[in-house]
């Protein structure tokens, strides 16, 4: 189907946009009320995420009520681990729990990787029923966690701030490390294929905990696994990596095969046209602007557009939305994007 709004896949191909798209991280969640009465019709979060139809009404409700260019797939990333047999809970408050971890080798040669897709069946269905939903209206993008962000939370089981168990595992058995990333970065080039084939638009990989490595590791044990599953895309599909707090491993960033490069609020827009010249950026509002005035979120709005200038420009905030943001406020940032 031909898309109205194909402003997202222009700009993440480096073409000249009439104006920059925005989407929001966690743009689908718990600032819209409607998100959370459809939740409450789950049951609860893991219950969403499971029934495709309901996955696909929370998918679209951003673009009904916000009016982003985009609409991302409402799943979780710690999908994989569960489907490679590591289940996860989420309770309200706390994020995600694993009962059980990864500890060795025994625990890794006993991830089934052979079903990964027939456990996700659930995600592609509710791309399908999106897809259905937006009649073409704007893109929808697919996406997963990056292998080292996935293996923190399979050797942690939650959350952490230093994610210190995962890091000693790289240090102290690289080996053992080695083979489960390679587990992962499977699985997950098994998954973005069964997205692509459901219909999504663009992709999207979150290494949410890279800011917690430093620049040798992460471009020799991370970098490999990351290029092989950007690389996996097919050309018609654009692909994004965003690493949250990676500054110090930019030199390693810039040779993936990717077309876009999400920055956080930490990173400056010059120093990324500079770092990423040949890159679509995408960011990086810092989502506490959105407990300001409306006049202060217009005029941090209005800065970052004039600080990416002419570079090839996809507007969202530097990290996902908190759940405390006035949906208002949101929308303040938004239009002040799609006014420009
Ligand atoms: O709108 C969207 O962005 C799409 C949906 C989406 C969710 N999770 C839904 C969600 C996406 C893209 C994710 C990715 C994800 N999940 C990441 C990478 C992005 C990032 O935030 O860095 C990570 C690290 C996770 C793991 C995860 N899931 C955590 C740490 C938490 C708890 C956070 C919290 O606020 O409680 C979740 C739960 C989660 N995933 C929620 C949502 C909307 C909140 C629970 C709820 O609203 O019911």
């Amino acid at each position: 189907m031909r898309l109205e709004n194909d402003l997202l896949l222009r700009a993440a191909r480096g073409e000249k946009t009439e104006r920059p798209p925005v989407w929001v991280m966690r743009q689908a969640g718990r600032i819209l009320a409607e998100y959370r009465a459809t939740r409450a019709q789950a049951g609860s979060f893991i219950g969403l995420v499971k029934n495709p139809q309901l996955a696909a009404e929370v998918t679209v409700q951003p673009v009904d009520i916000l009016g982003v260019d985009a609409a991302i797939i409402f799943s979780d990333i710690l999908v994989i681990p569960e489907a490679m047999g590591l289940p996860y809970q989420m309770d309200e408050g706390k994020g995600p729990f694993f009962p059980k971890t990864i500890q060795n080798l025994k625990d890794v040669e006993n991830l089934d990787l052979s079903n990964i897709n027939n456990h996700l069946t659930y995600v592609s269905e509710a791309i399908e029923a999106t897809l259905h939903k937006l009649q073409g209206r704007v893109p929808l993008i697919g996406f997963a966690g990056a292998p080292w962000t996935i293996f923190c939370y399979m050797i942690e089981g939650k959350g952490s701030k230093e994610f210190s168990l995962a890091r000693k595992m790289l240090v102290q058995q690289p080996m053992l490390a080695e083979s489960l990333l390679t587990k992962i970065t499977d699985a997950t080039i098994a998954y973005l294929q069964s997205q692509i084939k459901a219909g999504i638009h663009l992709f999207q990989l979150f290494d949410s905990w890279a800011g917690v490595l430093n620049a040798e590791l992460y471009q020799t044990m991370i970098i490999p696994h990351v290029s092989r599953i950007l690389s996996s895309a097919p050309p018609h599909i654009p692909t994004t990596f965003f690493a949250k707090g990676a500054h110090y491993a930019a030199k390693s960033i810039q040779t993936l095969n990717c077309n876009v490069i999400g920055l956080d609020w930490t990173m400056d827009p010059a120093w990324a046209k500079n770092q990423f010249p040949n890159k679509t950026l995408q960011g990086n509002l810092d989502p506490a602007v959105l407990y300001g005035t409306d006049e202060t979120i217009r005029t941090s709005t209005e800065k970052l557009l004039s600080e990416f200038g002419e570079h090839p420009y996809i507007a969202n905030l530097g990290h996902g939305v908190y759940p405390d943001i006035d949906p208002k406020k949101l929308k303040i940032f938004i239009e002040t994007i799609q006014k420009s």
